[in-house]
């Protein structure tokens, strides 16, 4: 039996999860010497680690389903031993395994030793994965060979010396974690000889925690074509200024500067960091101004405590910060009264403004949230407008005020810390008394759970007595673990605590369901999926890492025996014997294996004539052979490449039926599950509009995930609005286009069925035809709309910055309302070319300013696009601007629907009629201007610039 067609690489992991965080390699040339290398490394493994799976008996761990190895073709390509037990040290017999792409040895807390050089033989790795265990020594510097790997993490071990700057040379790199060890030295940038980190342009996660690392940070280590979303640098040596250069990478989300010693002032370009949720400058000794950061309009934590800024008034755009849940500015020097609408932010929980030099009366207004903790101590308060009645947790402890005789005991007493105590509630079932060491689930069944810790970096509130995060923590966890086919019960989480380093501990149990304990893969598999986090981020909850209290009692017939040993010994040493008798029957075998697995795979009964439950319910798509597709893109010549993505590459091609396509050939690593790509096509193929992109049919064969556009020529909006593409849109054209995709979008959400909100509405996911048409592309991030969803919360906000709803952003309540606000922006690109966000103002401000400047509509000239038709006559622009801002509302009820959008850009393309004159649509264009428009095609760059990868609907969790 073979363990793992393409579709399973973990055991129990269905193929989506995998495709995200495997990608995998098809070098069949060398498959026979990696069985050989693979069986020979694993039985060196097995001679000199303990404790590995007792059932790594046999000369095939492939053919036998060894625990914890997974094969693909019968290569070993992954190898999870996350919180087995095992102990050991590194050698490098593991190191031989070249066809390995997934390495998670994580929570094996006995398993020491250095990393040797030769682990930069592993050329197919992906994700190396070795948190909390016992390495230590330097990381070696060949791991910058690993030219595969997205995912690096070290976190929890004793590494030392330095970073290596070869690292810098992963250019696939997604994630670095080095957090925790006992790294010194200085972050190494490049230097056109040297590589160093600055070169990591496609790295989201810098995680350099709680290390020894020192010196001032290079300026160079930043730039604006970075991707970086948290940067988590707190607790080292670091000195010297804050880099200017952290300021321009927009794409930052959470960052982490606190418990170093930076100086000098924070630089002034931090408020274009728009998108900052969490920002940590605590425990450094930053001079200067308080930083000014008004421009984070979804900052929700913000810690500046114990520095020495200037003496400052509470600085007023505190007060505007509308998701703002925490402020921490305790000795900051700030002095006068705290302004009154402080205490209105809707969210807000928790603010510690002790050891300042605030005076006044303090007065908290009405409508303050009452699940508000306010510590003022030690300041010079001298009077409480609300002392005769409030409702939050305050201390004015160490104030004029509660100095003498008639000092309240209420706010003059320190408050008790309200540390949480959370524990997850029954879920309506008799509480059991479990025999011995058994604990009760929340489902009231004894079993023994897999515990461990949950570290979070960052998280968004701070009232740890609210249950709701816990619940919700919980809700979103278990499910992860379900629709990783886990049988898991439930998932408790208790007593969370906010360690004086700002980081969110939680106790975690995960309890079987079934049966009384887990097996190994189980609990390696939870760990993996843990460590791994390649599922959707939580809400409220920042990146974290996992440490697992060793498991107590794994599950199966193999439990840990002497028998079990024994024979493995033996067997063990007939292996090499075996092996070499066995080397000639291998080639056989592969075959045989290969065939099988083309017969296990599930959609090998596809075809276009069959309707068996298997096959997609398609109308109007159909499949095409592998055969077809090479075909008619000329075996993929590079000639016939139209754009290139982070989901693989698109050609274009010309069907025997003289149909031109657009196809989109998903790449390693962004291949999906079957399940997923069968419900994306079925979706896809039901989606019939003149004004939507439609799917002309796919391809599933080979291992190959290929979706059949049809091809639209002119290339996105935004070309033609930026002047890419030479096509001049006049005043008519533009608001064709507007009503062309308003009609596109409407049909989504009022006709499709099941509606479907896109999501990623933006000027480059619109495209024009041969007509100028415009038609509505990629559901990059669409999501399918069933009443039960309707309004849902989701998981993960997503979209791309400039065009998100922002009450999307804050409240993740997902409606038809926020494609509305999408496109709302779109239309001001309509009329002003501008992009949604230029040198860090949004075009939607920029225009409200511009409005309530005059109320006079010629006053628009200043940001009207002039190719719009100058000196024209624009009929209707007043009405289209005033459209445009109602779809930007900030609510969005006061939105109108994408029916009513429709409808009144129908009235103002009739005033505009009216005044128009007699243009020609757009410039005339020759034949050289025309080829070079399509070598610009809309398929490729950005037009698909969705980050998920290939496939367009995201299996939502809940
Ligand atoms: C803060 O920055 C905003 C722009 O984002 C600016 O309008 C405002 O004047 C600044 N405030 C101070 C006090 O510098
Ligand atoms: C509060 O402090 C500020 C600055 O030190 C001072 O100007 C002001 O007069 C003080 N107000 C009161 C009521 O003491
Ligand atoms: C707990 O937090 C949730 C999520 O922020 C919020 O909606 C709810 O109102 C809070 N509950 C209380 C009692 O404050």
């Amino acid at each position: 039996m073979i363990q793992g067609s393409n579709h399973s690489v973990i055991p129990g992991l269905p193929a989506g999860y995998l495709h995200s965080i495997f990608g995998y390699s098809s070098t069949v040339e060398h498959r026979r010497a990696f069985v050989f290398d693979a069986v020979a490394a694993l039985n060196a493994l097995k001679s000199s680690w303990q404790n590995l799976p007792p059932n790594w008996i046999g000369p095939d761990p492939c053919g036998s389903s060894w625990e914890g190895i997974t094969c693909t073709n019968s290569h070993v390509t992954s190898i999870v031993l996350a919180g087995m037990g095992v102990i050991g040290s590194m050698s490098g017999d593991i190191l031989s395994f070249s066809g390995l792409q997934y390495l998670d040895l994580s929570n094996n807390k006995d398993l020491t030793g250095t990393l040797p050089p030769s682990i930069g033989n592993l050329k197919n790795l992906s994700s190396l994965i070795l948190v909390g265990c016992s390495f230590f020594g330097p990381i070696p510097d060949s791991i910058g060979s690993l030219q595969q790997l997205v995912f690096l993490s070290l976190n929890s071990n004793s590494f030392s010396g330095s970073i290596p700057p070869s690292i810098g040379n992963l250019s696939n790199l997604e994630w670095l974690d080095i957090s925790n060890n006992k790294l010194n030295g200085t972050i190494p940038v490049s230097d056109g000889t040297i590589p160093g980190l600055d070169m990591l342009v496609s790295t989201k996660h810098f995680h350099f925690a709680n290390n020894l690392l020192y010196g001032a940070i290079p300026p160079q280590l930043f730039s604006s074509n970075m991707v970086l979303i948290h940067v988590i640098f707190d607790n080292n040596q670091f000195t010297g200024n804050i880099p200017f250069s952290l300021g321009l990478v927009q794409t930052l989300e959470v960052v982490r500067l606190d418990w170093n010693s930076f100086s000098g002032s924070v630089p002034s370009n931090f408020n274009n960091l728009t998108s900052v949720n969490e920002l940590y400058l605590s425990n450094n000794n930053l001079t200067g101004p308080i930083p000014n950061l008004t421009g984070m309009n979804f900052l929700d934590y913000v810690d500046m405590s114990n520095n020495s800024f200037n003496v400052s008034d509470v600085p007023p755009w505190v007060s505007r910060l509308q998701s703002l849940t925490t402020l921490l500015m305790e000795h900051t020097q700030l002095q006068g009264q705290i302004p009154v609408n402080l205490f209105s932010l809707p969210h807000l929980q928790n603010v510690v403004l002790s050891n300042n030099h605030l005076n006044g009366t303090l007065n908290i207004g009405t409508s303050y949230n009452n699940q508000l903790m306010l510590d003022l101590q030690n300041n010079s308060i001298a009077n409480f407008a609300q002392s005769a009645g409030y409702n939050i947790e305050l201390t004015l402890m160490e104030n004029p005020i509660c100095e003498g005789a008639g000092a309240s005991e209420r706010y003059c007493s320190v408050s008790q810390p309200s540390n949480s105590s959370f524990l997850t509630p029954s879920n309506n079932c008799t509480s059991v008394v479990c025999s011995s060491d058994k604990v009760s689930s929340p489902n009231c069944k004894c079993a023994y759970p897999y515990i461990g810790t949950l570290n979070f970096r960052s998280f968004s509130f701070s009232n740890l007595t609210n249950s709701s995060y816990f619940i919700f923590l919980e809700g979103s966890l278990m499910s992860v673990f379900l629709s990783n086919l886990l049988p898991v019960d439930s998932v408790s989480v208790s007593n969370p605590t906010i360690n004086i380093y700002s980081y969110l501990q939680v106790r975690l149990q995960v309890f079987p369901s079934g049966q009384d304990y887990f097996n190994r893969t189980e609990i390696s598999t939870i760990g993996t999926l843990l460590n791994r986090q390649s599922f959707q981020p939580l809400s409220y909850f920042g990146p974290f890492y996992f440490i697992d209290e060793n498991y107590c009692c794994f599950a199966g017939p193999n439990k840990s025996s002497n028998i079990g040993i024994i024979v493995g010994a033996v067997v063990g040493s007939f292996v090499l014997v075996l092996l070499l008798v066995c080397a000639g029957i291998y080639a056989f075998h592969q075959k045989r294996i290969v065939k099988t697995a083309t017969e296990q795979n599930p959609f090998a009964s596809w075809s276009p004539d069959k309707s068996n439950g298997n096959a997609p319910q398609l109308k109007g798509a159909r499949s095409f052979s592998f055969e077809e597709i090479k075909k008619c893109t000329n075996n993929f010549s590079e000639a016939n490449g139209i754009g290139f993505g982070g989901y693989g590459k698109v050609y274009r091609g010309t069907l025997a039926t003289g149909l031109v396509v657009a196809i989109k050939r998903a790449q390693q690593g962004s291949l999906q599950g079957a399940l997923e790509f069968k419900t994306e096509i079925e979706l896809l193929s039901r989606i019939h509009h003149k004004n939507v992109v439609s799917l002309v049919g796919f391809c599933y064969e080979k291992g190959e995930q290929m979706l059949v556009y049809e091809y639209i020529p002119n290339g996105t909006i935004r070309e033609s609005l930026s002047g890419k593409s030479g096509i001049r849109l006049n005043w008519m054209r533009r608001l064709r286009i507007a009503l062309d995709s308003a009609r596109g979008l409407a049909y989504l959400h009022e006709l499709a069925n099941p509606p479907i909100i896109h999501r990623d509405i933006k000027s480059n996911n619109i495209l024009l035809d041969e007509h100028l048409d415009a038609k509505v592309a990629d559901f990059g991030l669409s999501k399918l709309m069933g009443d039960s969803e309707k309004g849902y919360v989701t998981t993960q906000v997503k979209g791309t910055l400039g065009y998100m709803d922002p009450e999307y952003y804050m409240t993740q309540q997902l409606t038809e309302k926020s494609d509305v606000y999408s496109f709302g922006v779109v239309l001001l690109e309509l009329i002003t070319a501008r992009a949604p966000i230029e040198k860090g103002r949004h075009i939607v401000r920029e225009m409200e300013e511009v409005i309530s400047k005059s109320k006079d509509p010629h006053n628009l000239h200043g940001i009207l696009d002039p190719t719009i038709g100058l000196g024209a006559t624009l009929g209707g622009l007043e009405q289209f601007v005033n459209l445009a801002m109602s779809c930007v509302k900030e609510s969005g009820p006061d939105r109108p629907t994408m029916g009513e959008v429709v409808r009144k850009i129908e009235n103002i393309m009739q005033l505009a009629s009216l005044n128009e004159n007699t243009e020609s649509t757009f410039a005339s264009s020759s034949n050289e201007e025309e080829a070079e428009r399509n070598s610009n095609h809309p398929y490729g760059n950005e037009a698909f610039d969705y980050s998920g990868g290939f496939i367009p609907f995201d299996i939502q969790h809940y």
